[in-house]
C-alpha cells in the first residue's frame, strides 16, 4: 500500500469482527513498529499486549467500572477546561458518532449502549497498552509513544486490519494492573484496539473533519 493512501485511510475503527488476530501477525506488526523514532533513539514505549481471557477479563472490568459510575483514575490526567476550539471538535465528533448509528440525544439507553462497547474495545480481539516508564521524566517520551502508537495502526492498516487507539481503555490503571502484568511503574498511556474491521458498521465509515491548513500552518520566510 502506498503510504500516503495508508495514511489517508486508516481510521478508528469501532466494531470488529468476532475473529481472531494470528499472533504471528501481531508480532509482525510490532516487529516493523519497534523501527519508529525516539527521542535519542531511546525507545521509551512497553507494549502491554492483551488476547483472550486476560483481554475478556479486562473487558468485564471496564464495562463494570463503567456501568458503577467510577470516577475515573487514569495514569494520564484528564484536562477539565478545554480550549474552546478543541472542545468543539470533540463535541462535534460525538455528534457524529451518535448521529450516524441513528441514535438521538435523548436516547439515553442506545447512548449507554454505544458506550459500553467502546468501554468493552469495541469488541476488539486484541488490545495493545502504550506504556511508559513513571520515573523516565523526559517529556519527549509521550511524543515517542505516540510516534509508535500511529505506526502500529498505520502497519495494522496496511495488512488490512482496524484499530482504536484508546483512552478510555486506560481509565482505571489499578485495575488493569491487576489482571495484567503491567507493574506500578509503568503508567499506562492508552490502549489500541486492534482486529479486523466489520466495515458494514456505519460508524467505520464516517467522514472525517480535519482543519485546513491555514488553521493551524504559519509560514515563516
Ligand atoms: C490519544 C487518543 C485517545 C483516543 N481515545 C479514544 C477513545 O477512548 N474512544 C474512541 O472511540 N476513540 C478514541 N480515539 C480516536 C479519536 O477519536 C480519533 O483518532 C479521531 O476522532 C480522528 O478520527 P480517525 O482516527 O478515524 O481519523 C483516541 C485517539 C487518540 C489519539
Amino acid at each position: 500500500m502506498e503510504l500516503a493512501a495508508a495514511i489517508r485511510e486508516r481510521r478508528s475503527i469501532r466494531k470488529f469482527k468476532p475473529q481472531d488476530v494470528p499472533k504471528s501477525i501481531i508480532t509482525e506488526i510490532l516487529e516493523e513498529a519497534r523501527w519508529s523514532p525516539s527521542w535519542g533513539n531511546t525507545q521509551p514505549w512497553y507494549l502491554y499486549v492483551l488476547t483472550g481471557k486476560t483481554l475478556a477479563r479486562f473487558k468485564e472490568m471496564n464495562l463494570q467500572k463503567t456501568l458503577a459510575g467510577e470516577a475515573i483514575s487514569s495514569d494520564v490526567p484528564m484536562l477539565e477546561n478545554w480550549p474552546a476550539a478543541i472542545k468543539a471538535r470533540y463535541v462535534e465528533l460525538g455528534k457524529v458518532v451518535l448521529t450516524v448509528q441513528g441514535i438521538k440525544r435523548e436516547d439515553k439507553e442506545a447512548r449507554a449502549e454505544y458506550y459500553q462497547s467502546m468501554v468493552s474495545a469495541f469488541d476488539a480481539p486484541c488490545l495493545i497498552f502504550a506504556c511508559i516508564a513513571r520515573d523516565n521524566l523526559v517529556e519527549y517520551q509521550m511524543l515517542d509513544i505516540g510516534l509508535i502508537t500511529q505506526t502500529i495502526c498505520l502497519i495494522a492498516h496496511d495488512k488490512g486490519l482496524g484499530t482504536c487507539i484508546m483512552a478510555a481503555a486506560a481509565r482505571y490503571p489499578a485495575e488493569i494492573r491487576k489482571i495484567t502484568a503491567i507493574p506500578d511503574d509503568k503508567r499506562i498511556i492508552a490502549g489500541i484496539a486492534l482486529g479486523y474491521p466489520d466495515l458494514s458498521f456505519p460508524l467505520n465509515n464516517i467522514e472525517r473533519e480535519r482543519a485546513k491548513l491555514t488553521e493551524f500552518v504559519h509560514w515563516v520566510e
